[in-house]
């Protein structure tokens, strides 16, 4: 299954080689994924994963929210950084592979501590009471806008916020009329962003494009 990325395969190789490996939970959740699951080109990978992990152990946070489960592959590497007694919840629509999340969850010791929600994140987003560290968007590119107004408020100062798919199989360079719906929705938001004076942010080209944003005001 080919992956979303926009770097070249040898320098995504290359760079995969050098950066932390997989743990065996995380590369056995990758096959499971690759081998039974459709959209597998959706899962984080090893690279973005290690990525999420250090960010996450950088800033220690006490709750994280992600936006965009599938099969829970990033929600082991973001709480991987959870602070003693922090909580991971995450949202998706798809209840289907709940029984695959549990599973892998409960081999890498994080069951007591991820707490999956199900349903739209839009319609979730306000029925959990937490105040979270450090958000991970991954869901339905189109909202994405939606849940940065949502949250942003919410969120305390010097929170992080993890976008990802921000450069859309590069389309977002593209013309907006040769650009697929997702990349026209990934465009409006890294403009949303930029035209923010509440955040700080930079896009870094790993995979498919991540923006790392922080509240600062
Ligand atoms: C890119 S995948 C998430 C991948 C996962 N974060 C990882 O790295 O392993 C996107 C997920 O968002 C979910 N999704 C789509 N629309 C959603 C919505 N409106 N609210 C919540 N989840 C949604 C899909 O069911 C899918 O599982």
């Amino acid at each position: 299954m080919e992956q979303h990325q926009i770097t070249s395969q040898a320098i995504n190789e290359y760079a995969e080689q050098y950066s932390q490996e997989e743990s065996g939970v995380l590369k056995s959740l990758n096959e499971a994924t690759l081998a039974n699951v459709r959209g597998a080109q959706m899962l984080s990978g090893a690279l973005q994963g290690s990525f999420l992990s250090i960010i996450s152990k950088l800033i220690k946070p006490k709750h994280i929210l992600e936006l965009g489960t599938y099969t829970g592959y990033s929600a082991i590497c973001l709480a991987q950084g959870l602070a003693e007694g922090g909580t991971l919840h995450t949202i998706d629509t798809d209840d289907s592979l709940q029984q695959m999340r549990q599973a892998y969850w409960k081999e890498a010791g994080l069951e007591q501590i991820i707490v999956q929600h199900i349903g739209a994140a839009a319609e979730v987003l306000p029925k959990i009471d937490v105040s979270f560290d450090l958000v991970f968007i991954d869901a339905d590119k189109k909202n994405y806008g939606l849940y940065f107004d949502m949250l942003i408020d919410t969120l305390p100062l010097g929170a992080c916020l993890i976008a990802d798919n921000v450069l859309f199989h590069s389309e977002v360079v593209l013309a907006e009329a040769e650009q697929s719906k997702s990349a026209q929705s990934m465009h409006a938001f890294n403009e949303k962003i930029k035209a923010s004076d509440r955040v700080e942010q930079v896009i870094l080209p790993i995979r498919d494009g991540i923006s790392l944003i922080r509240k600062i005001k």
